[in-house]
């Protein structure tokens, strides 16, 4: 079912490389507001994104997971990433992008492209995602690509960065 890559309009969706540890370290992961909302916190060294991208090369060999690089079509930057998480008749996707990038439309074009490539497998029935109850920009990313709110799951998981105890998220999904 794994795609290499993915085009949509302005953004090239693929197989992330070590070589764009710099580009991921210094466009999002080493930014504090980006990862608020996200399982993991910020990083401080660029060493920490290699480790990363490496598991995103183990992951991709497993195809357990496939995170993509979002590339930029007019720089060539990679500018976020944005990951599908197989599991059965569904697929779970997760994403994050560059503070510079918000508010474009990225990130729901993005995300509009997984879905139509996840639905375009065939045995692929559901695509869901959660968002934090508070990370309003991401509901709203899920609500424009589609996707109806089906419930709020509480105490679903910890965000490091905003508590110590588990947040409630709203679950979202779109389905055939
Ligand atoms: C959430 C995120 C992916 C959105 O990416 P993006 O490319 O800016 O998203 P888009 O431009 O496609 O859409 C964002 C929408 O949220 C809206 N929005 C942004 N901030 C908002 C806020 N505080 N309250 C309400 N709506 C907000 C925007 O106005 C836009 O909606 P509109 O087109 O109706 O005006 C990006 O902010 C991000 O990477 N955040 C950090 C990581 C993260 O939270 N990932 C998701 C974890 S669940």
């Amino acid at each position: 079912m794994i795609a290499e890559s993915l085009e949509t309009e302005r953004l090239r969706l693929r197989r992330p490389a070590v070589t764009d540890a710099v580009d991921v370290y210094q466009n999002y992961a080493a930014d504090p507001e980006v990862t608020r909302y996200l399982t993991w916190r910020y990083h401080q060294d660029v060493s920490e994104t290699v480790a990363v991208l490496e598991s995103f090369s183990r992951a991709w060999d497993s195809q357990q997971r496939i995170p993509w690089a979002i590339e930029s079509k007019e720089t060539g930057a990679v500018i976020g990433m944005v990951e599908a998480r197989p599991d059965d008749a569904k697929v779970e996707v997760a994403y994050v992008i560059s503070r510079a990038h918000w508010g474009q439309g990225f990130m729901t074009e993005a995300v509009s492209g997984v879905i139509s490539w996840a639905f375009d497998q065939g045995d692929v029935w559901r695509i869901w995602a959660i968002a934090d109850t508070e990370n309003l920009a991401s509901c709203r990313v899920l609500e424009k690509a589609g996707m109806q709110r089906e419930g709020r799951l509480h105490r679903w998981g910890y965000l490091p960065n905003v508590s110590t105890e588990p947040r409630d998220v709203w679950c979202y999904a779109v389905w055939r």
